[in-house]
């Protein structure tokens, strides 16, 4: 098909979705994405700072249909502490765009594709550490439509499922920085959809009218949970699983992988108000899975007659016990048995762990990742050197004569991987040579 015009792509935050493709021709689309980092609410008085494609959790929606050749033009405000990159699942090509992508704050990045295949997709953050940006709230939803559109119904709405990790407890009150042990444990303090506890609950339910068909397209970020989404009081009468072509129909309950997507669509033929929820209970009565639709019109009185009594399915709150965190670092199988062996694995450990702030020659990003190429901070002092990459590091440094004030996150790697990725450093790019072993990471941990 002839890409016959261009034309800026109109993005949404959720629980809404930019108007259907309908009949229109294959076009170049043009997608402006901003990356912010800000501070919002989780829940009641917990303050979270999310990283945001779009300054909403999930990020925009994108919408497209089979076809587009869409220039994607990814930004990173400036006032952004980290670099960030964006893996889109709908595109066919290295990283699904991640390589093309990876911006420092206060620049961007443009790169195109064409859309093949027709269905709903998650996209994400695959900076590292991968992890922590997801759970930072760095994914959302792209619709590739199918050519003449998806069939029409008379509401839409953009749901995603997203689990996230505090150090303190569920319901603890303050800013609550993000907690890597939990997430890598995948013990989640809170799941929620649409970003934070209540999202689509209350005064921001979604809405239908008696009679309507309503279509929700359904993503889950994870980074961790899987989700058995079901809608209490409703049947779906179709899903597109997995948000692929398969259509299954008068399904109770579908499960949405982490990092995949479902449209589910039903008529909605009674009133009331429905509960949204992923039917790993504990996650919707406790840790915020539950969202609500509100339907109104006259009552179906063939369809279903009673008492009704509001308020059987609200909320329970936290009151979840606060489990003890293990603090375990896998220790790796086979220890360097040489320098050479530690310039290898450390090589390894490096491109794993620390290539993507420090970059893949120790230059680091300006104003963002000190180099770790040539440094002074580096080669003054090995054992606060360990110190950082065992411990972190947060706070003004000055490396080469430049000021960084930004946050390292602890590398959850064993001492022999410490040794190893500190000796390949010492003997990379100009620095003075040290060999770092074993117990001299382990003398800095005690
Ligand atoms: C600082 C090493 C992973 C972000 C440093 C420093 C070292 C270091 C030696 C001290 C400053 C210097 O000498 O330039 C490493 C090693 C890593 C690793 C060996 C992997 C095992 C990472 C990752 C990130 C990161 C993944 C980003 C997510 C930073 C930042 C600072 C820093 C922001 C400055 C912190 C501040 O301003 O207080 N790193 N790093 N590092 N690193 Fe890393
Ligand atoms: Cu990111």
């Amino acid at each position: 098909i002839p890409v016959s015009r261009e034309m800026i792509a109109e993005l949404t935050s959720p629980p809404n979705v930019p108007t259907p493709v309908g009949r229109r021709k294959a076009k170049k689309l043009i997608v402006n994405m901003e990356i912010l980092e800000e501070e919002g609410e989780l829940t009641d008085g917990v303050k979270y700072v999310y990283w945001t494609f779009g300054g909403s959790v999930p990020g925009s929606f994108i919408r497209t249909r089979v076809g587009d050749e869409v220039e994607f033009t990814l930004s990173n405000h400036p006032d952004n502490k980290l670099p960030h990159n964006i893996d889109l699942h709908a595109v066919t090509g290295p990283g699904g765009g991640a390589e093309s992508s990876f911006v420092a704050p206060g620049h961007e990045k443009t790169f195109s594709f064409k859309t093949l295949n027709p269905g709903l997709y998650v996209y994400h953050c695959a900076t590292a550490p991968v992890g922590m940006h997801i759970a930072n709230g760095m994914y959302g939803l792209i619709l590739v439509e199918p050519e003449g559109g998806l069939p029409q119904v008379d509401k839409e709405y953009y749901i995603m499922q997203g689990d996230f990790y505090t150090k303190g407890k569920n319901g603890e009150r303050g800013l609550q920085p993000f907690d890597m042990q939990k997430a890598v444990d995948e013990n989640a303090d809170y799941v929620v959809f649409n970003g934070s506890v209540g999202a689509l609950t209350g005064d921001n339910a979604i809405t239908a009218k008696v009679g309507e068909t309503v279509r929700l397209y359904v993503g889950n970020g994870g980074p961790n949970l899987v989700s058995s989404f079901h809608v209490i009081g409703e049947i779906f009468d179709k899903v597109h699983v997995e948000g692929g072509d398969l259509i299954n129909e008068n399904v109770q309950t579908t499960l949405i992988p982490a990092g995949g997507a479902a449209i589910v669509e039903f008529k909605v033929d009674v009133p009331g108000t429905f509960i949204l929820v992923d039917h790993s209970i504990f996650r919707a009565f406790n840790k915020g899975a539950l969202g609500m639709l509100k339907v109104e019109g006259e009552e179906q009185k063939k369809i279903y007659s009673g008492e009704i009594r509001e308020g059987i399915y609200l909320p329970e709150g936290p009151g979840i016990q606060n489990m003890p965190t293990t603090n375990e670092i896998v220790e790796s199988e086979i220890p360097a048995k040489s320098f050479e062996e530690q310039m290898e694995f450390g090589k390894q450990i490096y491109m794993q762990n620390c290539f993507a702030c420090h970059q893949s020659e120790g230059q680091g990003i300006p104003n963002a990742f000190p180099p770790l190429a040539k440094s002074d901070y580096l080669n003054a002092d090995v054992d606060r050197a360990i110190g950082v990459v065992v411990n972190g590091l947060s706070g003004e440094i000055t490396v080469n004569g430049n000021k960084y004030n930004s946050v390292m996150t602890k590398q959850m790697i064993s001492s022999d991987d410490v040794a190893n990725v500190l000796t390949y450093v010492y003997n990379s790019w100009g620095n003075s040579k040290k060999v770092v072993t074993k117990k001299m990471v382990d003398d800095v941990k005690k």
